[in-house]
């Protein structure tokens, strides 16, 4: 991907050395490259809109090929110039963009390089040895990124997006899209409906589409003249989500745009509205019959929350199914789609080290956190009916609990990984409603301080009730009854306002058995940073320098930055994934099933507010920029402390 716009805010981030108690030995890795991945520069000829309301055929700025523009073998000898001249482009803007403990250094010579940046000449010429012995030669800057490749290109589609002129939309999917139509992985033809409740044309919600990119922090950095072509691909509906004229307009732009999709009809629905409305919507579609996938296929993306509890989780689900068979249906959580959460997969399954230690005989518990130093940021209207529980806790961190605890999968697909997670989940202990006050502490942040500003009070924010009883913090302990975890807790944590934004996973190992050194009694934690800093670090014991043999812990360090790309939006990641119909990252009926009962002992024991329970007149609990309420340390038990993030 392009660089991003707030890199500088990122990389500088990075940049800033983390005081450390311990000393720090980071893993040595190649200087990583300043070159970005290839950028095709859009396509020359301008891709005619409608002049009528029909969608022309606007094709995507890249080549439709299964691997990343530029590649040998797949293109003509002007459009690999063309590729390569872009790339260099993109290479100089992100230059400029990467900070100077990214770039390449200045002096080091660079040799030729293939069309494609991540592969070498050798690789692109498919002759993996000659790539080993041009690796060692030097022939690419950065071998981490040899490899890095996109391989799949979704069948022409027209994406429809309910809610168009929402948040989500403005902050998050529209700029998703467009890097994925600027960096063509979106096939030689596609289009986008945005539809609401609000009047508009076509122009209107073009210019506000174009003016939500260029704000939104999430939006590449656009390419001379793509911003004028993505525009081109943009239409709009409006109308009552409970009656079928706007369902009509909406068959009728998939049927217009069927010439130009080479005779398919395929689209992908994404709800990004209030959840109120994902029900008539959805039967709104069924109704005009715009699920039926005999001229191409149909899914639909539905957002978080999904159901408030678990009854009307089970009724969405219900409804749902009336119009659409599960394989059509992409419920859509994000932390799935970040790079750090699959990583979790990958070394787990793809290493032979952690495996045979990923178990009750040598994991003493596992942490998790997920801290936010943001308040609601204008959500309250959202964030009063939900609470951190259902916002963060169900959805969210369940998926992380049930990857990190599920047992290997038999095969790399959706439903064998489904089924792994679903069968994690099922044998997490329920917390029946007289066990959650030993199990769980809930929070409300006060006034307080982070970053040297006063920040209000959760009944300070703006429509918030005054005596409102809604957590903005949790901690829970969970027990999973099955043989690899008898006996490790796992520890979640969530909240909001607390002193920084951190998402990790650890896994806290047992002492050693034996003392045998002074000092040499420490835990081994292996720590997945899902966000900021994403990375993993093993810490352990290490002799000091010296005669005495006195150990203190090190921590060794590998940081994605190595690979020297930036990371993706989830959302790219998952609207690609459901275009070619691949399921895998998103949670299917069962699983979200699952996670409702999981909580639900929680939501019921607080919101009954119960005098045993932390009463709402409890609250505030914590004050902002503290790490959370300190019933929350004593759930840990003796021995045990929360990570110092
Ligand atoms: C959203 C929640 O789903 O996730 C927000 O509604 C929260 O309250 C956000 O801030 C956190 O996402 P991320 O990716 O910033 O950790």
């Amino acid at each position: 991907m392009a660089a991003k716009k707030d890199l500088k805010g990122k990389a500088a981030k990075l940049g800033k050395a983390k005081p450390s108690a311990v000393p720090v030995q980071t893993v040595k890795t190649a200087k990583p490259s300043t070159k970005a991945a290839a950028k095709p520069a859009p396509s020359k000829s301008a891709p005619s809109r409608k002049a009528s309301k029909k969608p022309a055929p606007v094709t995507s700025p890249a080549i439709e090929s299964d691997v990343l523009p530029g590649a040998a073998g797949h293109q003509s000898a002007a459009a690999k110039g063309a590729a390569t001249k872009g790339s260099a482009k993109a290479s100089t803007k992100n230059a400029a963009k990467t900070p100077a403990s990214k770039a390449a250094p200045a002096n080091k010579p660079v040799k030729a390089k293939a069309a494609d940046p991540l592969l070498t000449p050798a690789e692109a010429a498919g002759n993996p040895q000659d790539a080993v012995q041009s690796l060692l030669a030097g022939d690419i800057t950065n071998p981490f990124r040899s490899g890095m490749r996109r391989s799949r290109a979704p069948e022409p589609a027209t994406l429809v997006i309910f809610g168009a002129t929402g948040d989500l939309s403005r902050r998050k999917l529209l700029p998703a899209v467009f890097g994925l139509w600027q960096d063509g992985l979106l096939g030689s033809a596609f289009n986008i409906v945005g539809v609401g409740r609000q009047e508009m044309t076509d122009e209107q919600f073009k210019d506000y589409a174009i003016e939500a990119l260029n704000t939104s922090r999430e939006t590449d950095t656009p390419q001379p003249g793509s911003l004028e072509k993505f525009r081109e691909l943009l239409y709009y509906e409006f109308g009552d989500f409970a009656a079928d004229e706007v369902y009509e307009k909406v068959k009728t732009q998939l049927d217009e745009a069927e010439d130009a999709h080479g005779g398919r009809k395929n689209a992908l629905f994404y709800l990004s509205t209030p959840p109120s409305l994902f029900e008539p919507i959805s039967n709104g579609l069924g109704r005009l019959g715009l699920q039926d996938q005999s001229e191409g296929w149909r899914r639909i993306i539905v957002e978080k929350p999904f159901g408030r509890d678990l009854a009307s989780a089970r009724h969405l689900n219900d409804t749902l199914h009336t119009v659409w068979n599960e394989p059509q249906v992409y419920r859509i959580d994000h932390y799935l789609g970040k790079e750090t959460v699959q990583n979790l997969m990958a070394i787990r399954f793809g290493n032979a080290i952690f495996e045979p230690l990923w178990n009750r005989a040598y994991v003493d518990h596992i942490q998790i956190t997920n801290a936010e130093d943001l308040g609601l940021e204008g959500r309250a209207g959202y964030y009063e009916e939900a609470g951190v529980v259902r916002d963060m806790l169900q959805n969210h961190l369940m998926q992380v609990v049930a990857l990190t605890a599920m047992e290997p999968p038999a095969a790399f697909d959706a439903d064998a990984i489904r089924d792994e997670k679903v069968k994690a989940l099922r044998a997490i202990r329920r917390i029946p409603i007289e066990r959650v006050s030993e199990v769980a502490v809930r929070g409300q942040y006060g006034p307080g301080t982070l970053d040297g500003e006063h920040v209000p009070g959760y009944r300070e924010e703006p429509n918030v009730t005054p005596e409102s009883g809604t957590p903005t913090y949790v901690a829970v302990k969970y027990e999973i009854d099955n043989w690899r975890w008898q006996g490790v807790p796992f520890f979640v944590r969530s909240g909001k306002r607390l002193p920084k934004k951190v998402t990790e996973i650890a896994v806290v190992f047992k002492r050693p058995p034996l003392g045998l050194f002074p000092g040499g009694l420490e835990r081994n934690v292996l720590a997945f940073r899902i966000q900021p800093d994403e990375g993993v670090s093993l810490k352990f014991s290490s002799k000091t320098p010296g005669q005495e043999n006195v150990l203190r812990e090190v921590v060794m360090d590998f940081r994605y930055d190595a690979f020297g790309a930036q990371l993706e939006s989830p959302y790219s990641r998952l609207l690609l994934d459901a275009m070619v119909g691949d399921a895998t990252l998103f949670p299917r009926e069962d699983e979200v099933d699952q996670a409702w009962q999981i909580v639900s002992g929680m939501l019921e024991a607080w919101d009954a507010a119960s005098p045993q329970y932390v009463k709402p007149s409890d609250f505030p609990n914590y004050t902002a920029g503290s790490w959370g309420p300190d019933a929350a340390d004593k759930l840990l038990g003796e021995g045990r402390r929360w990570r110092r993030l």
